[in-house]
C-alpha cells in the first residue's frame, strides 16, 4: 500500500460514521478527473506544496549505476509490520473514508483514503473529536483543520518511544509526526542500544527528526538531512523540547541526493540508513526529487555508505503506485553480494479502540524493503 496522505482528490463530503454529508467534513466523493498538468502537489512533508517536476531541471550531479554481481541476499516477504500503536500514539478507529486518531490528549479526524469499511464506534464518538480536517481536500487544496470543541494551539507536547516532540496542526492534514514508521524506530533504537559502539544513523528525509532524536537517544551518532528549513527548525525544536541539545545530531538542510553524493566521495560511511522520500519532492535550491527516476541511484548510494559492519538500510515508500516487490527487487539487486536479508512488505496500523487497546482492522500505511546482515 502507499501513503495516500499526500493528497487525496475529491474528497469533500461525510461527517461521523453513518453520517450524512457535510461540507466541513472530509469523506467520500467521487474523485475529480485530475488535471492534464499538475503544476504544484501537496506533499505528505511539511505542508508546502512541492511541484510535481517537469523536467530534471537543477537535478544533483549523478553517477551511473554501479554494476553488481555476487548472489542476492537472501528474502523474506512478505513482512507485514503492524504496530497498535506505541506512547501517545493510537489509531482509534477508521471507516467511512476517515480516520479517528488519538495524539496525546486529543482525538483527531483526518481523510484516510483506504478506510472502505464502515466505522465501528458510533458517530458521537467521531463528532467529539478535539480537532477535525476540514475543508477542501482537492489534490492541490489546501484544507484547513476545525475543533469543534475549542479553539486549540498549533502545536501540543507528545511522546514516542521516550522521546519528547510537538504534535503540530500543519497544512494538508499532517500532525507533524508519522507514528506508523515507529515499528523501524523500535527496531532501531534495538539496533543502537545492543550495540556495543556508538553507531552512525543516517535519517534521510528526516521532517520534525523524531527518528533522529529516537537514534540519539538511544546512543547513536546522528546525521539528519531534509530539504525544508521549516521541517529542520521544527526537528531542533523538538531537540530542544527533550532537551536533548548536547546530543550529537548534525541537522542538515539539504537535497538528499546531492548530500549521500557528497558523503560517497567523501567515503563517510554509517551503520543505520533510514531513508523515507516522498514520491515527488525539492531540494532546497530546486533540486528534483523523483521517486520512480531517482530511487534506484539513492539506494545505490547508499549501499556505498554503509559502514562494513552495518545493522541495516531501511527503505520506506507511500504515495505510488507500487507492489512492494518493486523495491523489494531493487533493494536485493543493490544489496547483491552483500550477503544479510532482504525482508519486504507493508507497514499497518491496527485499530486500538478507544482504550488503546481493543485490536480492530488493519490500515496499511506504506510499502518498505529492509536489508539486514543476518
Ligand atoms: C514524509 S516526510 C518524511 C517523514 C519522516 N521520515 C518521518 O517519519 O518523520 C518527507 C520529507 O522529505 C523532505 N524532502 C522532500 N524532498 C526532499 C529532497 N529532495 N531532499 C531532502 N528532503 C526532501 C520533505 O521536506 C519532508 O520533510
Amino acid at each position: 500500500m502507499v501513503k495516500h496522505r499526500e493528497s487525496r482528490p475529491g474528497q469533500k463530503t461525510a461527517g461521523g460514521p453513518g453520517a450524512k454529508p457535510r461540507r466541513d467534513m472530509p469523506g467520500k466523493s467521487p474523485a475529480k478527473p485530475a488535471p492534464a498538468s499538475r503544476p504544484a502537489k501537496p506533499s505528505r512533508d511539511h505542508g508546502e506544496r512541492v511541484a510535481e517536476p517537469r523536467a530534471a531541471a537543477a537535478a544533483a550531479p549523478e553517477r551511473p549505476l554501479i554494476v553488481r554481481s555476487g548472489e542476492r541476499p537472501a528474502e523474506r516477504v512478505p513482512v507485514i509490520l503492524e504496530s497498535l500503536g506505541a506512547g501517545d500514539f493510537h489509531l482509534i478507529d477508521s471507516g467511512n473514508g476517515l480516520k479517528l486518531e488519538q495524539y496525546g490528549p486529543y482525538r483527531i479526524v483526518r481523510p484516510e483514503a483506504q478506510a472502505l469499511w464502515p466505522p465501528t464506534l458510533p458517530s458521537h464518538v467521531w463528532d467529539n473529536a478535539e480537532a477535525i480536517f476540514t475543508g477542501d481536500t482537492d489534490e492541490d487544496g489546501m484544507g484547513r483543520w476545525r475543533f469543534p470543541r475549542e479553539a486549540l494551539g498549533e502545536t501540543w507536547p507528545l511522546q514516542l518511544l521516550g522521546v519528547d516532540f510537538l504534535g503540530r496542526f500543519t497544512a494538508f492534514r499532517h500532525v507533524g509526526v508519522f507514528p506508523e514508521q515507529i515499528v523501524h524506530w523500535a527496531w532501531m533504537k534495538e539496533q543502537v542500544e545492543a550495540a556495543k559502539r556508538p553507531l552512525k544513523v543516517l535519517n534521510l528525509f528526516g521532517y520534525t527528526g523524531v527518528a533522529s532524536l529516537v537514534a540519539a537517544a538511544a546512543g547513536a551518532e546522528v546525521t539528519h538531512v531534509d530539504a525544508s528549513k521549516k521541517a529542520i527548525g521544527w526537528a531542533r525544536e523538538n531537540q530542544a523540547l527533550g532537551r536533548m541539545e548536547k546530543l550529537p545530531i548534525r541537522w542538515i538542510c539539504e537535497d538528499a541526493m546531492k548530500f549521500i553524493l557528497r558523503e560517497e566521495r567523501r567515503g563517510s560511511k554509517y551503520d543505520i540508513i533510514l531513508t523515507d522520500p516522498p514520491k515527488f519532492g525539492r531540494g532546497p535550491n530546486g533540486e528534483v526529487w523523483h521517486l520512480f527516476e531517482h530511487l534506484p541511484l539513492m539506494v545505490d548510494i547508499c549501499r556505498e555508505i554503509l559502514s562494513p559492519k552495518a545493522l541495516g538500510l531501511v527503505l520506506t515508500a507511500y504515495s505510488i503506485r507500487a507492489s512492494f516487490y518493486s523495491i523489494h527487487e531493487l533493494m536485493r539487486e543493490t544489496m547483491r553480494g552483500a550477503g544479510g536479508a532482504v525482508e519486504s512488505g507493508e507497514l499497518v496500523i491496527r485499530e486500538a479502540g478507544l482504550d488503546g487497546r481493543t485490536p480492530g482492522r488493519a490500515l496499511s500505511t506504506s510499502l518498505f524493503s529492509r536489508w539486514v546482515p543476518k
